[in-house]
């Protein structure tokens, strides 16, 4: 079992140098590296993160893996094809990244585990994303992207700045801000949150400024507190995504972002004005309830106590109704 995920991972680190190589030099690829270069990538970037190709038609992968002795079970245990028919081995192998950019997730120790493989091309009918499924070697649940690079600098920094996807942590890596990491796809686990501990106490979310953002920040909340790291939130302006924004606005605009950033408790408070008419008494309640449930998984009296004047200072509410309110979702929750 260990020699067949050596064999896989090694399978990775050749196929990621393919793509590489591809990317770099065949005369098919322009398309590709056009793309990247209107991504703000150069070659030295690319070869940083190792980024590759995958052609529309990937014969050539194929053959190449044959020749390099890769058996058809060794492609499909890798997770880069899998079979026609799962009925019938004999029917042949299907690849599942079709001309994408390629772009290798390593695991801690910087071996190739996985591909996340982005359309070159809007094409609604298959996502902008095709990650590697689950195999032997990558549980997407608790791998988070650049943590092999990050690790460092996040220990250095004393804090680590999450991501959503692997496109801002690149982009910002390369501005020199390298404590910074993404838990793709599924978002952040309970896993993620207990191996980011092993590093650091204390998280700075860089989620995309929109709905599915906000959404995610909360959950990522719910799962850092509960291993008592610490959390703040960014704020960039509306439909920015790191990248966008250090594309824009540049990387000191940046780095001020994240020196100012908000304690999550705050973060959801601004929002929440933004978003929430407190003046309606189902909105506010619903509101209450929401902060009461959350600010209850803090275990840290101090921090709880804080937390509580806070919001109760910003719903108009005195401190004990809201303590009244912790206990109540305590109470649910058990
Ligand atoms: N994602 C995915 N499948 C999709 C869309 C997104 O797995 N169909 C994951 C990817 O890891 C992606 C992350 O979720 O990086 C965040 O999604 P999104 O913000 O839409 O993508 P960006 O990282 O901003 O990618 P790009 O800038 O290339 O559009
Ligand atoms: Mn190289
Ligand atoms: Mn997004
Ligand atoms: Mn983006
Ligand atoms: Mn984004």
């Amino acid at each position: 079992r260990q020699r067949s995920k050596s064999r896989l991972i090694q399978l990775h680190n050749e196929s990621a140098e393919f793509f590489h190589q591809l990317v770099r030099k065949a005369p098919e690829a322009q398309l590709a590296r056009d793309y990247l270069k209107k991504r703000g990538f150069n070659i030295d970037s690319a070869e940083r993160w190792l980024i590759g190709w995958m052609p529309e038609n990937p014969s050539i992968f194929l053959q190449w893996a044959k020749q390099k002795g890769y058996t058809g079970r060794e492609l499909e245990r890798s997770g880069i094809c899998s079979l026609k028919d799962q009925n019938n081995p004999r029917a042949g192998l299907f690849v599942r990244f079709r001309n994408r950019l390629m772009f290798p997730i390593h695991n801690d120790y910087g071996d190739i585990i996985a591909f996340s493989a982005r359309q070159l091309i809007n094409d609604p009918n298959s996502g902008k994303y095709i990650n590697s499924p689950e195999t032997q070697l990558f549980d997407k649940s608790k791998v988070f992207f650049g943590l092999d690079k990050a690790r460092r600098p996040i220990s250095q920094a004393k804090h680590a700045i999450l991501c959503e996807g692997q496109i801002d942590v690149i982009a910002l890596h390369e501005q020199g801000i390298q404590n910074v990491i993404a838990a793709l796809g599924t978002g952040t686990t309970e896993k993620h949150a207990r191996i980011l501990k092993r590093y650091t106490k204390n998280a700075v979310l860089c989620y995309d400024a929109d709905a599915a953002g906000y959404k995610a920040a909360t959950r990522a909340f719910k799962v850092l507190v509960a291993e008592e790291i610490h959390v703040r939130c960014v704020t960039m302006p509306a439909g920015e995504d790191p990248d966008s924004y250090v594309q824009k606005f540049g990387v000191d605009a940046f780095k001020q972002l994240v020196d100012e950033a908000k304690e999550f408790f705050d973060y959801k408070l601004d929002h929440a004005a933004n978003t929430t008419n407190l003046a309606s008494i189902r909105e506010k309640s619903e509101l209450a309830s929401e902060l009461s449930e959350l600010a209850q998984l803090v275990k840290n009296k101090v921090a709880q106590d804080t937390i509580i004047a806070k919001i109760a200072a910003r719903l108009g509410t005195s401190d004990s109704d809201f303590r009244d309110q912790i206990a109540k979702a305590a109470k649910k929750k058990r």
